[in-house]
């Protein structure tokens, strides 16, 4: 089986750990270890039978829920088969212009959206985002992914505002966004009526658990909506990912638990890291830790698998990253201390 570019896959990881996908505990996929919403399990379950209808190819009441819940309207929303798919017609969108800046190191998938459509790339250091850009970028693209995979930073909103100035189109990927409680959290949401030029996309994959159910949006200008919704397959999005997609964006006693539990695990699991010396781990507002070690990743990463059933995120996708760092989601606090159990047993401090 090929070496995977994403996390998460756990039919390769248990070909080299001898034992059934099911029995790897997989800190390579930055997934709320909280597991889908009960209310989404109940809905799924209650629904079957809307299998033999088509969706609403308009989405509305999706729409409508999630318009409610980010104080915009369902004109501004277009949704989509996972946040991938929204990256997918927002590199189309931007075809036309010069080139595309994408941050280094960045979620593979940027890239796999650009080549698509052939649009020539550059890659920007991230401190260019608080510098900024010496160059015109006036008729260029911009990604920016706040909270950043796979490093953990946030940045704050007026450093990101002042490059939509500058940039022809900017597409922020927010996937993460919905692990930082919403008083703190510096989405761009809400420059989006002012900034015709801007793209917000956001998944629900991670947050609620659904990687498997895909469901995703973005947010946008009405017109660009319109016209993305003419652009892509009628149904992309199936019933129940419609469903779950309503109904857990108001499930606020999943996401009090989740807050409650993210802050204290991540403080307790870098705080176990930096207690051994090969390991390094870099400061994350989010649910997952870039770990910079002194034992190459990627022989690390067979070792846990092999001695212990524990997927890690080697970094060799990230070219700038390599065998020097490691990526690990944050899990619940007794899932973690068995990571940290097998690290020090690894390699002994
Ligand atoms: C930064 C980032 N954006 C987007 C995605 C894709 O999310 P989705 O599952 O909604 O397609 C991922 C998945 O890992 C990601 O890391």
């Amino acid at each position: 089986m090929v070496r995977p570019i994403h996390g998460g896959n756990l039919d390769w990881a248990a070909e080299i750990a001898g034992c059934a996908p099911d029995d790897i505990l997989d800190f390579s996929a930055s997934i709320n270890p909280l597991g889908i919403p009960p209310s989404a399990i109940a809905l799924i379950r209650d629904n079957i039978d809307t299998l033999q209808h088509y969706p609403d190819p308009s989405y509305h009441k999706l729409r409508k829920a999630l318009a409610d819940h980010h104080g915009v309207t369902p004109e501004q929303i277009v949704v989509g088969n996972g946040a991938a798919e929204l990256l997918t017609w927002g590199a189309y969108e931007g075809s036309k212009l010069t080139d595309f800046y994408l941050p280094s190191p960045c979620f593979a998938d940027y890239r796999r959206a650009v080549k698509t459509f052939e649009i020539p790339t550059k890659f920007y250091p991230l401190d260019a985002l608080e510098k900024g850009f010496k160059e015109d970028t006036s008729p260029s693209g911009l990604i920016i992914n706040n909270p950043h995979n796979p490093t953990g930073k946030l940045w704050d909103k007026p450093t990101l505002q002042r490059h939509l100035n500058k940039f022809a189109l900017v597409i922020i990927d927010e996937a993460f966004m919905d692990f930082i409680t919403p008083e703190y959290a510096p989405s761009l949401i809400d420059l989006v009526t002012d900034y015709p030029n801007l793209i917000v996309v956001r998944s629900l994959t991670k947050f609620y658990a659904i990687p498997g159910l895909r469901l995703g949006y973005a947010i946008t200008n009405p017109q660009r909506c319109q016209t993305w919704q003419q652009w892509r397959d009628p149904w992309s999005v199936n019933n129940f990912a419609s469903l779950v997609g309503e109904t857990v964006i108001k499930d606020q006693e999943f996401q009090q638990k989740t807050y409650q539990w993210l802050t204290p695990a991540r403080i307790a699991l870098e705080n176990a890291l930096k207690q051994n010396p090969l390991f390094a781990p870099l400061p994350s507002a989010v649910n997952f830790l870039l770990v910079k070690t002194k034992i190459p990743s990627s022989q690390l990463q067979q070792k846990l698998l092999k001695q212990s059933q524990i997927l890690i995120r080697d970094c060799l996708s990230f070219p700038e990253l390599g065998d020097d760092f490691f990526r690990i989601a944050i899990r619940t606090p007794q899932e973690n201390q068995r990571l940290i159990d097998a690290l020090n047993m690894a390699y002994d401090p």
